[in-house]
């Protein structure tokens, strides 16, 4: 008789899969089962802090499951919800952009994913801030093209540094991403800077990505929105509604195509077939959004003079602990210290990390998992737990920063 022991292994891409803002929580949870008490300051999710959704969103969706509204939606998404998606771009941010032009989908994560499969061929290069949001730096990957960082200015707020970035286009080039404001660095690009990449790409024929998921996030500084500023350079905007809308849970977010000559007009295809395929959207969670977009917005000021406030703090608590440095964030939930100690009392970000959860239960991510280059001798805390927990978590690390340092 025939013994099979089938021993499966993992496709190369698959085993080619990171994601540090995640992986870190299993040596979390981990330690957590040991009975230690875990500050968790690794996740850019309002809502499992002392944020929730407005209530007349959660009474949206309610209505929507009871009136019946659980049927598949069409894949581009509810008309009702991409003409106000439409109407929001154009009203908020100054895009020329209208409802056709509007694909939504479950969460700017899968729109990256369409994003990266509908535009990169093996061998193709995406330009993207270095440090940024890692899933733009896995899925240029995973569809075997490069993900080329361009640097960002840590002593200027973490702008980008147009001269890298230029030195840094090939004419393998197919898309230049920014991400505004940043996630790690809570940078919030000037008008020049974006009117100044805008004329790289246009010098160079090269589309452009804007992902801005925190444009209701701003602090200090005016937002401007890629949209309003780009004319000649088609365009491809990400946004959503996990932040602004604290429906991180509910998984929405879309894309909308601003580009008047058409030159994108097969890479939209594509984006469009890669839609299909996934059939829709949640369509209760659509419903829910369209009130998101028209219903009252008063969170949205609560909400972010209450970040503020911890912006400030952890500002002020983080530039007091020796051995740390941070620029202030514009924008975003995030503070991107840096580490001056790395290649002597640890050897990298990461082992930062890990000593510093096990030590303390303080977790945070390390910050080459936003960029092995740019990224490294850093690591991420999110400032959005209450004045108390950041106390909490800021004394245990400049006590751990004291007793290695
Ligand atoms: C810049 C950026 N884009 C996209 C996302 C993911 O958004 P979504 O919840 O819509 O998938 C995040 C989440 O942290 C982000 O920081």
């Amino acid at each position: 008789m025939w013994l099979l022991q089938i021993v499966a292994q993992a496709s190369k891409r698959a085993r080619s899969v990171e994601y540090a803002i995640r992986d870190v929580m299993i040596k979390a949870e981990e330690l957590k089962r040991t009975g230690k008490n875990i500050l968790y300051l690794n996740i850019g999710d309002p809502v499992k802090y002392d944020f929730d959704t407005p209530p007349h969103i959660k009474h949206a969706i309610q209505k929507a499951i009871d009136g019946g509204l659980n049927y598949y939606s069409p894949s581009e998404g509810l008309k009702e919800l991409r003409e106000a998606i439409a109407e929001k771009e154009r009203t908020v941010n100054g895009a020329r952009v209208d409802p056709s032009n509007v694909i939504v989908t479950t969460g700017i994560s899968e729109a990256i994913l369409f994003l990266m499969g509908a535009i990169v061929n093996p061998g193709d290069e995406v330009l993207m801030p270095g440090p940024c949001y890692p899933p733009y730096l896995t899925y240029a990957g995973f569809f075997d093209g490069k993900a080329v960082t361009y640097r960002t200015i840590e002593d200027r707020g973490w702008a980008p540094d147009l001269a890298d970035l230029e030195r840094k286009i090939t004419k393998r080039t197919k898309l230049i991403v920014i991400i505004n404001p940043n996630n790690p660095t809570g940078s919030v690009y000037s008008r020049a800077e974006i009117i100044k990449i805008l004329e790289l790409a246009a010098k160079h024929d090269i589309p452009v990505a804007a992902d801005e998921i925190y444009d209701r996030i701003i602090y200090d500084e005016n937002f401007t929105s890629v949209a309003s500023l780009a004319k000649d350079v088609p365009l491809i905007g990400l946004n959503g509604f996990s932040k602004a809308y604290l429906m991180t849970g509910w998984r929405l977010g879309y894309l909308y195509l601003q580009d008047h000559e058409g030159r994108l007009a097969e890479v939209w295809d594509g984006i469009q077939r890669l839609s299909r395929v996934r059939l829709c959207a949640s369509t209760p969670v659509q419903v829910a959004a369209v009130e998101a977009l028209r219903g009252p917005q008063d969170h949205i000021r609560e909400m972010v003079a209450k970040l503020k406030r911890r912006r400030d703090f952890s500002l002020e608590r983080i530039r007091e602990i020796p051995g740390l440095t941070a620029a202030k964030p514009n924008g975003a939930f995030y503070l991107f210290p840096r580490i001056s100690a790395i290649g002597g009392a640890w050897e990298s970000d990461e082992q930062f990390v890990t000593e510093l959860l096990n030590e303390t239960g303080v977790l945070v991510v390390h910050g080459s998992g936003f960029d092995p280059s740019f990224g490294k001798d850093h690591f991420r805390a999110v400032f959005l737990p209450d004045e108390s927990m950041l106390e909490e978590a800021f004394t245990a690390i400049g006590d751990f920063m004291k007793r290695h340092t």
